[in-house]
């Protein structure tokens, strides 16, 4: 059976972990998207071409292979920001979409998560979620995970917001049918078990469809 499920928002909004738990609690496969983008700012920030060249950014992400998601480093905040600038490359993000849509469309189920999951990779996804915070939030949850000065974290994190919705290349966007999930005052047991139920209510229409 395919069933897809679409977690798109901004960074540190509760994503990833949404996104792992539903996807252990379905027996789903999940895919972190932004690793791709990571992996891509990474290799790109390391010749130092693929950041100035989209002809070759496109290069190293077609060249992508699944071992280079498992580089140490690619959680970091400057792949983070190399990511955020290889992502507003439209032929970057071509050369990445059959592989999110092939994996989206997967026998046994599958959750992704990123930016444009619900809008452009999958509009088709049985659920969608749009998981969100507030930015102070967020930028708690970044400065708790990777330390540092937290009004520069927090200054990143808007940065990143700003560049990741006003690009023109498939911008951050909720979509029209997806579920809005604020997590900036709920626990994370209380986020998973929000999506966990959501996500329940539509595979069982689903399944119950004639
Ligand atoms: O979710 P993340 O922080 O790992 O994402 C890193 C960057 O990659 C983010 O700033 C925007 C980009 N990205 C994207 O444009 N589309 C996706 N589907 C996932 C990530």
């Amino acid at each position: 059976m395919k069933f897809t499920v679409a977690i798109d928002g901004p960074a540190a909004a509760g994503k990833g972990t949404i996104g792992r738990a539903v996807a252990a609690h379905f027996g789903f496969a999940h895919l972190d998207t932004g690793l791709l983008y990571r992996a891509v700012g990474m290799r790109a920030l390391e010749d130092g071409r693929g950041i100035l060249d989209p002809h070759w950014a496109a290069t190293i992400a077609r060249r992508l292979r699944p071992e280079d998601l498992e580089v140490p480093g690619l959680r970091s905040a400057v792949a983070g920001r190399a990511a955020s600038k290889v992502a507003a490359l439209p032929e970057v993000r071509k050369a990445l979409l059959k592989f999110q849509r092939d994996f989206a469309r997967r026998e046994g189920g599958a959750v992704l998560d990123g930016r444009d999951i619900g809008t452009v990779i999958c509009p088709e996804a049985e659920v969608k979620l749009f998981v969100t915070a507030s930015d102070e939030v967020r930028a708690e949850r970044r400065w708790r995970e990777l330390g540092g000065d937290y009004e520069a974290v927090l200054a990143d994190v808007r940065a990143r917001d700003r560049r990741d919705s006003e690009r023109a290349a498939a911008p951050m966007r909720m979509a029209a049918d997806a579920l809005l999930l604020d997590t900036s005052d709920l626990t994370i047991d209380a986020a998973v078990a929000e999506a966990v139920a959501h996500v329940q209510s539509r595979f069982d229409a689903v399944r119950d469809r004639p």
